[in-house]
Formats: C-alpha cells, sequence, structure tokens
C-alpha cells in the first residue's frame, strides 16, 4: 500500500506542485482546498493511479478538527502532513484590522495545531510520522507591515522546534521549508520591479519555484531525513542564510 500524505492549501501555487510531485512519487493523497474542490476533482481524475481523498474547510471559519474526523473515517493512515496552507495581510502595526490578524494566525498556525491534535494520535499509534510546516524567511527575519504575517511563521518556527522534542521519541520528525519569493497569487500584488530587484539580489540570481519547495518537502518527507527534526531548510537560492 502506498503512504498517505496530507497537505493543506494544495490548490495554491506551491500546494499544486507539492501535491503533484508526492504522487508522482508514488504517495496517495489527502488534500486540502479551501474553495477550489472543483480543481482537486480535476486532480483526482487526472491521477487513476493515486488515491485521492479531498477535505474541503475554510480554516478560519470552519470547524476544522469536526471536519478533519469525518474524513479520517476514509483515510487509512497518515505517513506525511505538510501545512502549506497560508494567508498574507500586509498592514501597518497601528492599522491592522484584528479580523485579518486572527485569519492570518489562523490559517497559518492556529488550524495546524488543531489538525496536530487529530492526526498526532494516528502518527503515534503506527510509531511513525513526519510533519512538515511550510514556513518563510519573513517569521525569522521580520519584515514593516507584515507583523500578522511575521508573527504566524514565528509560531510555526517554534511550534516546529517544540514538536521535534516532543515527539521525537514516537518515531515522529518535524521540520519546517522556508521559501523565497515566489510568484503565486499570494505574491501577486508584488510589482514587476519589485519582484526584478528580489532577483538580482538572490545569489543564484533566479527566483524559487513550486518545485524547488516540493523537493525540498520531498526530501523531509523521505527516508534520507531519517533523523533530522526540528530544522528548518531555507529554499531561496542562497538569499537567506542561518
Ligand atoms: N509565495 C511565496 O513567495 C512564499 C514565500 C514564503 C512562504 N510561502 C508560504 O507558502 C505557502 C503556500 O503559499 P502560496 O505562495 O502557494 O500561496 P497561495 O497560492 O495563495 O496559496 C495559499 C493556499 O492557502 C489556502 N488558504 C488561504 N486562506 C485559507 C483559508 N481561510 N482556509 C483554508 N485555506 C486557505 C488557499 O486555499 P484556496 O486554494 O482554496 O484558495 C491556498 O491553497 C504559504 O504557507 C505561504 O505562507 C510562500
Amino acid at each position: 500500500m502506498n503512504p498517505i500524505a496530507f497537505i493543506t492549501g494544495a490548490t495554491g501555487g506551491i500546494g499544486t506542485q507539492i501535491a503533484e510531485l508526492f504522487a508522482e512519487r508514488g504517495y496517495d493523497l489527502l488534500l486540502h482546498t479551501r474553495r477550489k474542490k472543483a480543481v482537486l476533482d480535476r486532480f483526482k481524475a487526472d491521477h487513476p493511479n493515486t488515491r485521492v481523498w479531498i477535505l474541503e474547510a475554510d480554516l478560519h471559519r470552519d470547524d476544522v478538527a469536526k471536519k478533519m474526523q469525518e474524513t479520517l473515517k476514509d483515510v487509512p493512515r497518515i505517513d506525511v502532513f505538510i501545512h502549506n496552507a497560508g494567508l498574507k495581510i500586509d498592514d501597518p502595526i497601528d492599522a491592522i484590522k484584528m479580523d485579518d490578524f486572527q485569519a492570518v494566525m489562523d490559517v497559518s498556525i492556529t488550524s495546524m495545531v488543531t489538525l496536530l491534535n487529530v492526526i498526532v494520535p494516528i502518527m503515534k499509534a503506527q510509531k511513525s510520522g513526519r510533519i512538515i510546516g511550510i514556513s518563510s524567511g519573513i517569521g525569522y527575519q521580520g519584515r514593516a507591515e507584515n507583523v500578522s504575517y511575521a508573527t504566524a511563521k514565528s509560531a510555526l518556527n517554534g511550534l516546529i522546534s517544540s514538536l521535534a522534542k516532543e515527539l521525537g521519541p514516537y518515531n515522529i520528525t518535524a521540520n519546517a521549508v522556508a521559501p523565497g519569493l515566489i510568484p503565486t497569487e499570494m505574491t501577486a500584488y508584488y510589482s514587476d520591479d519589485q519582484v526584478e530587484s528580489y532577483r538580482q539580489n538572490v545569489p543564484l540570481r533566479r527566483l524559487a519555484t513550486p518545485l524547488d519547495i516540493a523537493k525540498a518537502c520531498f526530501f523531509f518527507a523521505s527516508s534520507e531525513a531519517d533523523f533530522i527534526s526540528g530544522q528548518t531548510l531555507f529554499v531561496n537560492g542562497g538569499t537567506q542564510t542561518h
């Protein structure tokens, strides 16, 4: 039986590619979307050799735990959990709307804890599991007018470090992947000039691609990373080093 990966935000720019790569490399998939179930229905039809289950949930508004528990009645195991869903709303600190702040926190971090609350008992029973969070360099460096996003990603880093310590004895690893700038819906508001100026400062002189991020996730999920836990892999062409 194929291993099963659960990917949130599987209809986003990066999530779509993660799902594609894991399917290509022999995983069955539980895919989450907020509002693009038709896209996942198409993905399922296009991948007849991959078992695909779908979780449709607004991670800010819905009862996520309940929806996850219902979905899991059909899914035999969870080998890999990739929390990739994210939301970025930029505002100066003195203009932040608290519902926006809460939405960013809910999608990027609170829902991850809620989902882990349901998934970790399954991984403990399996005596194995891989948890991967999609972070951001902004969670380490901060960014002006990005308080909500930076706070959420910083919290994700703390969560990953703690999970590594708590779940290691159960043969469960937890790691993060921190992408550099990638043109997706999330970053569509960057002007061409901003993107080009960012690119020129990347030592490898190109932007990251969703495939770069998918490969890093696959590495953490693979046996190559058996003894790696609590780490963040920066996939940014050398822009930011730690
Ligand atoms: N792009 C970058 O430059 C960059 C850099 C560093 C880190 N990241 C991180 O990479 C991850 C993926 O980002 P992306 O660039 O692929 O962005 P994206 O294309 O905007 O995708 C975001 C995903 O999150 C989901 N989502 C947003 N709000 C949601 C909500 N309320 N409830 C449930 N799901 C929700 C979206 O669902 P729908 O598809 O249903 O709308 C979508 O699948 C994020 O965690 C982001 O912070 C991105």
